[in-house]
């Protein structure tokens, strides 16, 4: 089949490998250096709706697939829906779970799912005077999109009110930060839940968790994810039932109830709480770099799904895993996450490929004269498979030893907090 795949990331350079695999023909807009490998890049960007469909049009595209939210929440599987072109992705209305939070807060409360407590607000004014009453840490999120930084953790009051003041006076994020979420601050361990949906029914993908922060033991500021492995072993057979009744039916339910129907990738930041898993927020995606974690353990055939879920007949099919766990660790530039270097030469590329179990996804790469280079933030996931989480860890970082850029940064301890538990005798199920 011929697959556009929408996005630039080390989620799509994912999705098109594995697709590729799957023996068809893609193309990726606008890809990076590493999609190139699996099909043609084509220069249009991922929001820009009216070309990409005129693209699909003219090129007999038989399938889109759209890794990042952007264009999700601008509307893209609307338009091709009105075109009657086949796209694997939630409609604008879905993507509210994403694109507002306030929207997602409003409509857990609604559905009783379980999340933070919390307040709403739309006043500088009202806000400052809730926080005055509030236990800290609090937690104040902007509503809207904000790339992964509309979050702040508040330690004590002043912290609050500089959080307060940025979002709604000096408005650092515009209109996304208009209305404020002040929420209860949780505590406990973080997992990513995601699912395929197909409108009612839903199909679990096994658990995997990322690192945000940029330096090892959760240090500095957030990133938009170091590295990743799935499965992790907090998530038991008991404990993804629960998620599954207590989140997922009640999600699904209440956007029917909304006369919305959820087709795509169902992603749930939960935290595993003393009382139970809770919300911490809805993607409507798969996440980069939970997406280069999981997807090299689906053994079943990922154009399959997306197609059932399409058509809506996700209940008739059944998930395959690779056993092994898999563990990815991102290689950022010099810089990151505040001011990323790029157009630094990446030297190595061919030897990692090329060792056993071990896949090297890209992000911020392009090809120029058959050399790579640097382009932005997140550069490579170097990936590995193993037996177990500890030999997957040890793999991984021993082929990023052959991998070299100026100013490369990595976290070391991806995925050690899950050895340090499964040598505690938890055992690893989902
Ligand atoms: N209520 C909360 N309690 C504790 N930590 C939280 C809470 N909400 C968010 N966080 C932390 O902030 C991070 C980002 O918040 P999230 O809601 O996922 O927003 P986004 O991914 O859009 O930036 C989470 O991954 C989590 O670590
Ligand atoms: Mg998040």
């Amino acid at each position: 089949m011929k697959i556009l795949v929408v996005g630039s990331g080390g989620r799509e350079d994912t999705l098109c490998w594995k697709l590729k695999k799957e023996k068809n023909q893609i193309v990726c807009a606008s890809g990076n250096g590493g999609t190139a490998r699996w099909g043609e890049n084509i220069n249009i960007r991922p929001t820009d709706i009216e070309k990409l469909s005129d693209f699909v049009k003219e090129n007999g595209i038989e399938l889109t697939v759209v890794g990042p939210e952007a264009p999700l929440v601008e509307g893209i599987v609307n338009r091709f829906e009105e075109k009657s072109f086949r796209i694997f992705g939630p409609s604008k209305e879905a993507a509210q779970l994403e694109a507002s939070k306030v929207f997602a807060k409003e409509f857990m409360r609604k559905n009783g799912i379980p999340t933070a407590g919390f307040e709403i607000f739309n006043s500088e004014e009202k806000a400052l005077k809730y926080i005055l009453n509030k236990k800290f840490p609090i937690v104040i999120k902007a509503d809207g999109l904000c790339g992964g930084k509309g979050v702040s953790i508040c330690e004590n009051l002043k912290a609050a009110q500089e959080a307060i003041y940025s979002l709604m006076t000096k408005k650092i994020f515009g209109r996304q930060g208009e209305r404020i979420v002040i929420e209860d601050c949780l505590f406990g361990e973080e997992v990513s839940y995601l699912a395929f949906v197909d409108g009612e029914d839903f199909l679990p993908l096994v658990s995997s968790q990322d690192h945000k922060a940029i330096f090892d033991e959760d240090k500095g500021p957030n990133t938009g994810g170091m590295g990743a492995y799935s499965p992790v072993s907090l998530m038991t057979e008991e404990l993804s039932e629960r998620i599954k009744k207590d989140i997922l039916k009640k999600t699904i339910n209440g956007l029917l109830n909304l006369r919305i129907r959820f087709k795509g990738i169902l992603y749930l930041g939960l935290m595993l709480t003393e009382d139970g898993p809770m919300v911490l927020e809805f993607n409507v995606r798969f996440g980069d770099p939970e997406a280069q974690a999981i997807i090299p353990r689906l053994t079943s055939n990922l154009l399959e799904l997306m197609m059932e879920a399409i058509d809506g007949n996700l209940s008739k099919v059944r998930l395959e895993w690779d056993k092994r766990p898999v563990l990815s660790v991102v290689l950022a530039s010099a810089g990151y996450p505040e001011n990323p270097v790029s157009g630094k030469e990446i030297f190595g590329l061919e030897e990692t490929e090329c060792l056993n179990d071990i896949l090297v996804f890209h992000s911020g790469t392009e090809k120029k004269d058959g050399r790579f280079w640097t382009k932005g933030g997140r550069v490579l996931s170097v990936t590995g498979y193993g037996n177990d989480i500890k030999e997957a860890k040890t793999r991984v970082y021993s082929a990023i030893f052959n991998v070299q850029f100026e100013g490369m940064q990595f976290r070391n301890d991806i995925g050690e907090k899950e050895i340090r538990r499964i040598k505690d005798g938890e055992l690893s199920i989902l």
